[in-house]
């Protein structure tokens, strides 16, 4: 009932806001024709224990996700990625995929204990997980492919967890930092874009908040904060590493890709819901970026959390600080934004009480998010389409970190649960407007130089294992061969590539008749290779 009141309230407060909405000049629903700027990269994405598989094979060392999705109860119908889409033994097929597409780049991430078993580089170095990355960076670069490798996509060796509470302990700044050397100093010279950490805010909030992801840490009020501050550090320190050991031969780039949601206001009007609005990105984004462009934590932050852990009765505020040299450190420390960015809340302010022992990240934001029923929300359960909503995180960026030379590292859509459905034409939608609004974004000047589609292929997916499709490629997960079979998306998205944005009307209209035109074969194909299996 009381989700339901929700939904009515904010049904009645968007159709009174509609009329006075005044934040951009064209209207939220009208799609612009246009391309983009000469150059701009167009790429797909994927990580290492989502789609490698070889979970334990050529010496390759535990990940806590591999001991985490061991456990039974931890991820749906306990799913694991021991195989996922053996990408390990897939590198020329997957990348034949994205010849298809036409890619300008292609987004991996490498797998630390792959390379480095225990996470310790004094340990051991395992050259047959270095020759795989090897392979697959020379086979791209052979076909006139970027890489974007990913230096952590939350695969954190196993040994480190054990031994040392993994980001809660401050070592990992310079075990991370070992390894991020090693990659430079064995990749470097054919990688030239690099990310640190992938969406930290994950990793910080649900694997040591929530524990609904490895290592399952329910550290709540603090866990998370830790996480992140020594996240941050570590980013710091390997962007670091680079600008002083390698940029000068390398000449490549360091970033680092952060997730946020949009939260737009719920009353408009309202001063309260605007600031509720702002903390709820404050608190995703701002979390990062903040310490990254300006050196620390954002005020709204360190006022919350402080005057919140105050009520607590604690001496000291739940959010940890740094020193003004670390500060120093820490600040300019971002070639380039990566930016994952998937959908939006409506947000107002919602008080929570404090001192009563159950202090969490999310009670400390003092808001409570929202969505419009009529949202289309094709896959993921939180994925709700508002295409609008990227083209105000974008401008949010460009405003609050002076407009830096952005990247976007995710954007996709996934799909319900067992579907077997190639003819996407939600997907289609789903790319076709968000792509629309980052062009939009960009006429705004906001400095965004590639699009990064998420994922590539249909993938394992944290805690939901194979329930949540993203992929442009189908993954027959149940045949052991684990077959990709293009969606209807593939051939859209492909258009937009070659025509590098949307010529015209009649073009793009085209484009979805001709998109839809052979994935009924190709469903045909799947079906009767499933029934011979
Ligand atoms: C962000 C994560 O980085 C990625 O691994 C995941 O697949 C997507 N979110 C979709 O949930």
């Amino acid at each position: 009932i009381l989700s339901m009141t929700c939904h009515v309230l904010v049904l009645v407060l968007c159709l009174s806001a509609a009329e006075d909405f005044d934040w951009t000049k064209n209207d939220r629903g009208s799609f612009y024709y246009g391309t983009f700027p000469a150059g701009f990269s167009w790429g797909a994405g994927s990580s290492a224990y989502q789609t490698e598989g070889a979970w334990d094979k050529d010496g390759k060392g535990l990940s806590i996700w591999d001991v985490f999705s061991h456990r039974k109860g931890k991820i749906l119908q306990n799913d694991t990625g021991d195989s996922s889409c053996q990408g390990y033994y897939k590198i020329k097929e997957d990348i034949s995929l994205m010849k298809e597409l036409k890619l300008d780049h292609y987004r991996f991430s490498i797998s630390w204990p792959r390379i480095m078993p225990t996470g310790i580089k004094s340990d051991h170095v395992n050259e047959k997980g270095i020759k795989y990355y090897d392979e697959l960076i020379d086979n791209l670069l052979e076909n006139k492919i970027t890489p974007i490798a990913t230096l952590y996509h939350w695969d954190l060796p196993q040994v480190l967890q054990e031994k040392y509470g993994g980001w809660q302990n401050i070592s990992m700044v310079n075990y991370f930092n070992e390894f991020a050397n090693l990659c430079f100093e064995r990749f470097g010279n054919r990688v030239k874009y690099w990310i640190t950490l992938n969406n930290p805010w994950s990793v910080a909030v649900e694997g040591y908040e929530t524990g609904e992801h490895a290592p399952g840490l329910k550290l709540r009020g603090t866990g998370a904060y830790r996480a992140a501050h020594h996240m941050i550090k570590a980013h710091a320190k390997v962007w670091h590493t680079y600008d002083t050991k390698w940029r000068g031969k390398q000449k490549g780039l360091v970033g680092i890709s952060l997730s946020g949601d949009w939260g737009e206001p719920v009353d408009i009007s309202n001063q309260k819901d605007i600031e509720a609005a702002e903390r709820y990105v404050q608190f995703y984004i701002g979390w990062f970026a903040t310490p990254i462009f300006h050196g620390d934590y954002p005020q709204v932050m360190k006022d919350f959390i402080g005057r919140k852990s105050a009520q607590q009765g604690l001496g000291t505020s739940r959010l940890p600080t740094f020193s003004s040299q670390e500060k120093s450190y820490v600040k300019g420390t971002c070639d380039f934004l990566g930016i994952g960015h998937f959908t939006t809340r409506y947000i107002t302010q919602k008080n929570y009480q404090s001192g009563h022992g159950s202090s969490s990240y999310f009670t400390d934001r003092d808001l409570a998010e929202l969505v419009d029923p009529r949202w289309p929300d094709p896959g993921s359960e939180w994925l709700y389409s508002v295409p609008w909503g990227f083209r105000r995180l974008l401008n949010f960026v460009k405003a609050q970190y002076r407009n830096p030379m952005i990247y976007v590292t995710e954007n996709g859509v996934s799909e319900k649960i067992m579907c077997t459905e190639l003819c996407d034409d939600w997907r289609i939608q789903y790319y076709k407007d968000y792509t629309n609004e980052m062009l939009k974004a960009i006429k705004d000047g906001v400095n965004v130089r590639g699009y990064t589609a998420w994922s590539l292929l249909d993938k394992f997916e944290w805690d939901e294992g194979y329930s949540e499709r993203f992929g442009l490629y189908y993954v027959d997960f149940r045949n052991k061969n684990t077959p990709r079979y293009p969606k209807a998306s593939v051939q859209y998205y492909k258009r937009i590539i070659s025509s590098n944005g949307f010529p015209n009307q009649r073009e793009v209209e085209n484009w979805k008749r001709k998109a839809t035109e052979t994935c009924s074969s190709s469903n045909q194909l799947l079906a009767a290779e499933n029934k011979e299996g």
